[in-house]
């Protein structure tokens, strides 16, 4: 979809991805086989009824879970082949992830919960650094509340902050997980807007779960999961 060399290494390949879980008495399929493709620099929403195994297929993607059966891909990345370490080093440098509940550090003011994911990422603080968050939170609209502890801030501006937190490393990829599942319809759409357009700014990929075909409209396609198949039951043919 895009020749951008700068995008090239952006592209999520999931292939037959399973999730079994192996409980004492008995198996639970948290996600049935499924293969994606996400063109570097492009956006897919994933949708499909709870418990469908939407989270379980972030955190695959993410590194933060390895799958059952299957592979993930992202760029040059065999994401599911890795050791810990060098998952842990390919979150770090590629990833931006924003969660539902915003997981902001309470004790850290904005700038700092930011600041502190470009000085995870590059290894130390650059002399660039306090000017690079204080563009990125002028940008989403922030940049006055940069000096606020997160609980001074309304559910939005939260979710704003957390979006600042996922772009301003410029990843490769930016993972979401019902990033506005907390905030009213106007919040949401503001805040969804701010984080395709950051993407867009950054050339990253997107993959983002929401429940609420309005917020999927605003991404360039949709990918729908279906709730597993109990595992214990024979696999459906076809
Ligand atoms: N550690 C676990 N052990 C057993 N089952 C699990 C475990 N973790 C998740 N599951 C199950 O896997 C399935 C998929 O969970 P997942 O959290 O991915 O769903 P989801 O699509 O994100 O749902 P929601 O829309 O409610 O967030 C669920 O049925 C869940 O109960
Ligand atoms: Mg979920």
């Amino acid at each position: 979809m895009t020749s951008d060399p700068m995008t090239s290494d952006n592209t999520i390949v999931a292939v037959d991805l399973m999730v079994e879980h192996h409980n004492t008495d008995e198996v639970v399929r948290a996600l049935d086989p499924v293969s994606l493709t996400v063109e570097g620099g492009t956006s897919v929403a994933v949708m499909g009824p709870s418990g469908c195994g939407k989270s379980t297929l972030l955190g695959l993607l993410a590194g933060l879970a390895l799958p059952t059966a299957g592979t993930v891909t992202i760029g040059d990345n065999a994401v599911s082949e890795l050791d810990e370490p060098r998952r842990v080093q390919f979150r770090r440098h590629k990833l931006g992830m924003v969660y539902q509940a915003d997981n902001l550090l309470p004790h850290l003011t904005v700038e700092e919960n930011v600041g502190l994911q470009l000085a995870i990422c590059d290894g130390e603080t650059t002399a660039d650094a306090p000017r690079e968050v204080a563009e990125v939170l002028e940008r989403l609209g922030i940049g006055e509340l940069a000096s606020r502890l997160p609980d001074q801030l309304s559910g939005g501006q939260r979710q704003r902050a957390s979006v600042a937190r996922a772009i301003i490393h410029r990843p490769s990829v930016v993972l979401a997980d019902e990033p506005t599942g907390a905030l009213d319809g106007r919040s949401a759409q503001v805040v969804i807007e701010l984080l395709v357009e950051a993407q867009g700014k950054i050339g990253a990929t997107l993959v983002l779960v929401t429940h609420d075909p309005a917020i999927a409209a605003h991404l360039d396609r949709t990918v729908e999961l279906r709730r597993p198949a109990r595992a214990q039951e024979p696999a459906n043919a076809g």
